[in-house]
């Protein structure tokens, strides 16, 4: 087993690095050591969601250090200032539509980022032991499938969108450094996430904003893309399997292996939300608007994680159908979180609790 005593998580106030924070500091008694959050607070990022973390944990074992990854001056800083000695590397930009229309930040956040983060571990580990840099990433770099089969840690890289070549490219990156530097890294490729805290602009929690306030369902082309659902926390369990006792410079696929047509998924979270708001289901349905398709829309994604069940001992655990149910309640309970990340009014939050840091 790994030290694991200071961890640099970065993007911890986005979707999954928030819940792998809350996770490892919650609900993981076999982590005992400072988790050090670095994230630049985009549009995604809500330092608000860990309100309750920094209460509970803050100074102790959580710090939060707003800053981009992409400062050499500061990332070196925090690597000197905390003794960091794993980094999981969550923060990125990551939205496909939003990497079709300005692509730059995805270059600069998702490749210069990463590489940034590489080069300041490369210089601060340099003949330490014991250390190792997670990089986290997607199976869209893997391109599209056709009807049949599903994407292995062999599968050639075939991106087809500037976010999925922008994750691919760090990837590469991360390799490289561990074949050229002997940097201690590993990869993990998951498939698409669901719960908590996710921004109301992915597809899951973007339709049951919509059915709540009885808007129309953008389905993209025919609706019968397919992706392979996984719950947050599920993925975030296999990545604290990969800190604790993965082999250096390996890549695991982690995945639902639960394949969903969009249009069979949307009709079921209209028939949880009909349920839970007391609505008619038939009602809700004519909400379904089939628009035009995304540009290069990736047909099918579906993942093997046979490696990491084998190897690490990694199950998924949460049944998708009941994981959708819970994501339903806690956006229909949680609408001051939804409006404050859709108003930009957390900003304020920021400015009262952390200006005097
Ligand atoms: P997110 O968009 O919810 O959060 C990203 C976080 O990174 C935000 O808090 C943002 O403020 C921060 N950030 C962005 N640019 C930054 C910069 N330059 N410097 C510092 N912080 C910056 O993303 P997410 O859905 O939580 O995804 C996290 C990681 O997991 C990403 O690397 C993504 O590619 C990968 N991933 C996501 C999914 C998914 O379904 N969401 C699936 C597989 C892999
Ligand atoms: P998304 O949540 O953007 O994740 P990704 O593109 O990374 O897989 O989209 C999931 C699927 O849902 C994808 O096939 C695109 C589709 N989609 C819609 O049909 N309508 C929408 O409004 C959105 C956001 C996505």
């Amino acid at each position: 087993m790994r030290r694991l005593e200071n961890i640099l998580v970065t993007g911890g106030a986005g979707f999954i690095g928030g819940n792998f924070i809350r996770l490892l500091l919650e609900n993981t008694p076999d982590f005992s050591g400072r988790i050090i959050n670095l994230d630049a607070l985009t549009y995604a990022g809500n330092i608000a969601s860990l309100s309750d973390v920094q209460a509970k944990f803050g100074g102790e074992r959580y710090c939060f250090e707003q800053g981009d990854i992409r400062d050499v001056g500061l990332v070196a800083d925090i690597f000197e200032k905390y003794g960091i000695d794993t980094v999981v590397h969550f923060a990125a930009e990551s939205h496909v539509d939003r990497s079709i229309v300005k692509p730059d930040a995805f270059v600069q956040t998702n490749i210069l980022g990463t590489f940034t983060l590489l080069e300041a571990a490369r210089r601060y580990w340099a003949g330490r032991d014991g250390v190792l840099f997670h990089h986290v990433s997607t199976d869209e770099v893997y391109g599209s499938l056709g009807e049949t089969g599903a994407f292995t840690e062999t599968t050639p890289y075939a991106p087809r969108s500037p976010y999925s070549a922008s994750k691919a490219s760090s990837d590469h990156m991360v390799m490289a450094f561990y074949h050229t530097y002997g940097l201690p890294v590993t990869l993990s490729n998951c498939s698409n996430n669901y719960g908590p805290y996710q921004f109301p602009e992915k597809l899951i929690p973007l339709m049951i904003l919509n059915l709540k306030e009885r808007k129309p369902l953008p389905v993209y082309g025919d609706g019968r893309n397919v992706r392979d659902w996984i719950h947050v926390d599920d993925h975030n369990r296999a990545v604290w399997r990969i800190l604790q006792c993965s082999k250096i410079g390996e890549s695991y696929n982690i995945g639902g292996e639960n394949e969903w047509e969009n249009i069979r998924l949307i009709q079921t979270l209209i028939e949880i939300v009909a349920k839970a708001v007391g609505a008619d289901a038939d009602d809700l349905n004519r909400l379904v608007a089939f628009v035009k398709d995304r540009p290069g829309h990736d047909r099918r994604y579906a993942m093997n994680c046979t490696k990491i069940k084998r190897e690490l001992n990694w199950e998924r655990v949460i049944d998708f159908e009941e994981g959708l149910v819970k994501t339903v309640d806690w956006y229909l309970g949680n609408i001051e979180w939804v409006d404050g990340v859709r108003s930009g009014a957390y900003r304020c939050w920021i400015e009262k609790n952390y200006k005097e840091r």
